[in-house]
C-alpha cells in the first residue's frame, strides 16, 4: 500500500473555502479568546483573559490508579494548570503526544509539511460526537448531498438533517462502500438524483462500523479515496473504532493515504479508553483544523482539561508502543464478546436470520430472512427485556427494514445467551403471524 500511495501525485491545491458553508464563512475569532490563546510567561501582566485566581481551585494533587496498580502524580502546578482556562486546541502536552501518535499510527503524507499552510493539523476535540457535529456544520449548507456507506452511524442522519442538507447512502458491503456503485453513482448522478446537489463530502466508518461491525477492505479503502479525488469531493473518516480492529496489523487508514490533504479524520478515546473521559482528536488540513478552533472559540472553548490531563499521564507513561498494545487489549476483550454473541446466534437465531461476522467494534448486524419490519421485534423484545435497535435507523430515507443493531460490548455471556434467545423465539412468533 505504501509503493502504491506514493506513485500518486497530489491534486495541487485544494480551495478549501469553497467546501465551507455559508454560516462557517461568516465566523471569525472572538479577540478575547485570543488572547486566552497566548501561551502565559512569567514576564507578561496578563490582564488580558477572565482568568481566576488560583487559589480558588478545589484540587491540590491528584494520584491516577491504573488497573495494574501503577499509581501516576499530577503534582500541584499541574492541577493549577489543569483547573485553568486552556487551549482551544489543547493542552499543548497532549496535543504534541497526539501529532506523534498520529504520525506513528498513520504517517499522513500531508503531516510532513510544517510550512505548508494547507498541511496536516490537529485539534483536540471534546469526544468524536461533538467534533462530528461541528463539522457538519462547517462542511455542509442547506440543499447540500452527503454521501455515506450505507447503512451509516444513525446520529448523523439526526446531525445532518437539520441543517438542510440531503443524505444519500452508497450500497455498502461486508467489505465497505461497493466502489463500482459509488463511481456509477457519480458519474450518472443526474440521471439517479434529478433534485439533489452532487455531493462533494463522503462521511464513512471504515472500521469496525457502526452498525454493521464491518472494515473496508484495503482494496475498497484505496479506490473509495480515489474516486473521491477523482470528483474533488473531501471525506470525513469517523475511526471510533481503529483500535478495536479484531486482528493486527491495523488497516491502512484512509489518512494513510491522503496525498491531497482531503481527508477530515476523527478519533475518539471512547472505545479506548472510556467514553466518560469526552475526548477525542481531529486530524485535517489545517484550513479545516482553524475553522473548527474557531467554533470552538465560541462553544466548547477547549474541551476539559481534567480530562486531557488524565489522557495526557496515560500515553507519557504508557508512550505509543503501551497506548497500542492497550487497543489490542480493547480488541481483544471485544473479540471475545463478539464469539459469545456469535455463539448465541448460531444456536438462536441461524432459522431467522443472517449476519456477517464483525471484524472490529461492537456491533452485530442482524438481517431477519422473512420479516420486513424489524420495529415489530425491537417492541416485543422490549416487552421482554430485551433492548436492540431497529435498522432503519441507520439507512436514509428508509422507514422501515428488516435489520436490528445487537450491541455485544457491556452484556454478560449469559445476558448476551438470554437476549439471542428471546429475539429468536419473538421473530418465530411474528413469522407465525402471532
Ligand atoms: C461511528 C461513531 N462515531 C462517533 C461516535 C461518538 O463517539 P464519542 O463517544 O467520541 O462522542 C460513536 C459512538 O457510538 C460512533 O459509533
Amino acid at each position: 500500500m505504501a509503493n502504491e500511495r506514493n506513485s500518486i501525485r497530489p491534486t495541487n491545491g485544494i480551495k478549501y473555502e469553497s467546501y465551507f458553508s455559508k454560516l462557517s464563512l461568516k465566523r471569525t475569532r472572538t479577540p478575547l479568546r485570543a488572547t486566552g490563546d497566548n501561551i502565559p510567561s512569567p514576564d507578561v501582566c496578563y490582564l488580558s483573559g477572565g482568568f481566576p485566581p488560583a487559589e480558588m481551585f478545589p484540587i491540590v494533587h491528584t494520584e491516577i490508579t491504573l488497573r495494574d496498580g501503577t499509581k501516576l502524580n499530577l503534582d500541584k502546578d499541574t492541577m493549577e494548570e489543569t483547573q485553568q482556562y486552556g487551549d482551544t486546541y489543547g493542552m499543548a502536552g497532549l496535543h504534541k503526544c497526539l501529532v506523534d501518535l498520529v504520525r506513528r499510527v498513520h504517517n499522513p503524507p500531508t503531516l510532513n509539511k510544517p510550512n505548508d499552510d494547507n498541511g496536516l493539523g490537529v485539534l483536540i476535540s471534546a469526544g468524536g460526537q461533538s467534533a462530528l457535529h461541528h463539522c457538519f456544520n462547517i462542511v455542509l449548507s442547506e440543499g447540500d448531498t452527503l454521501l455515506v456507506q450505507n447503512p451509516t452511524y444513525a446520529t448523523m442522519i439526526y446531525i445532518v438533517q437539520p441543517i438542510g442538507a440531503t443524505v444519500i447512502g452508497v450500497e455498502s458491503d461486508k467489505d465497505g462502500i461497493i466502489s463500482s456503485k459509488m463511481e456509477e453513482l457519480l458519474e450518472n448522478w443526474e440521471q439517479h438524483h434529478k433534485t439533489a446537489r452532487r455531493p462533494r463530502v463522503l462521511y464513512c466508518v471504515p472500521t469496525g462500523d457502526n452498525p454493521r461491525g464491518a472494515s473496508w477492505s484495503q482494496t475498497r479503502r484505496q479506490e473509495v479515496y480515489n474516486i473521491c479525488r477523482k470528483y474533488e469531493m473531501l471525506i470525513m473518516e469517523d475511526d471510533a473504532y481503529y483500535f478495536t480492529h479484531f486482528t493486527r496489523p491495523l488497516p491502512p487508514s484512509l489518512l494513510s493515504l491522503d496525498v491531497d490533504g482531503r481527508v477530515i479524520r476523527f478519533d475518539t478515546f471512547s472505545k479506548i479508553l472510556a467514553p466518560g473521559i469526552r475526548l477525542g482528536y481531529v486530524s485535517a488540513p489545517k484550513p479545516v483544523i482553524e475553522l473548527l478552533a474557531t467554533v470552538y472559540q465560541t462553544s466548547v472553548l477547549f474541551p476539559s482539561q481534567l480530562s486531557q490531563v488524565f489522557v495526557l499521564s496515560l500515553l507519557r507513561h504508557w508512550g505509543n508502543e503501551g497506548f497500542l498494545r492497550q487497543g489490542e487489549r480493547t480488541a481483544a476483550l471485544l473479540k471475545r464478546q463478539a464469539n459469545y454473541i456469535l455463539e448465541a446466534a448460531n444456536k438462536y437465531l441461524k432459522d431467522v436470520c443472517e449476519w456477517d461476522e464483525p471484524k472490529a467494534g461492537m456491533f452485530l448486524w442482524v438481517k431477519f430472512k422473512r420479516l420486513a419490519d424489524a420495529s415489530l421485534v425491537v417492541e416485543k423484545c422490549k416487552q421482554r427485556g430485551v433492548l436492540i435497535v431497529a435498522g432503519h435507523f441507520a439507512i436514509p430515507q428508509v422507514r422501515v427494514a428488516p435489520f436490528v443493531r445487537l450491541a455485544f460490548g457491556m452484556p454478560t455471556k449469559e445476558e448476551l445467551f438470554r437476549a439471542c434467545k428471546i429475539i429468536g423465539e419473538v421473530a418465530r412468533e411474528l413469522e407465525q403471524g402471532s
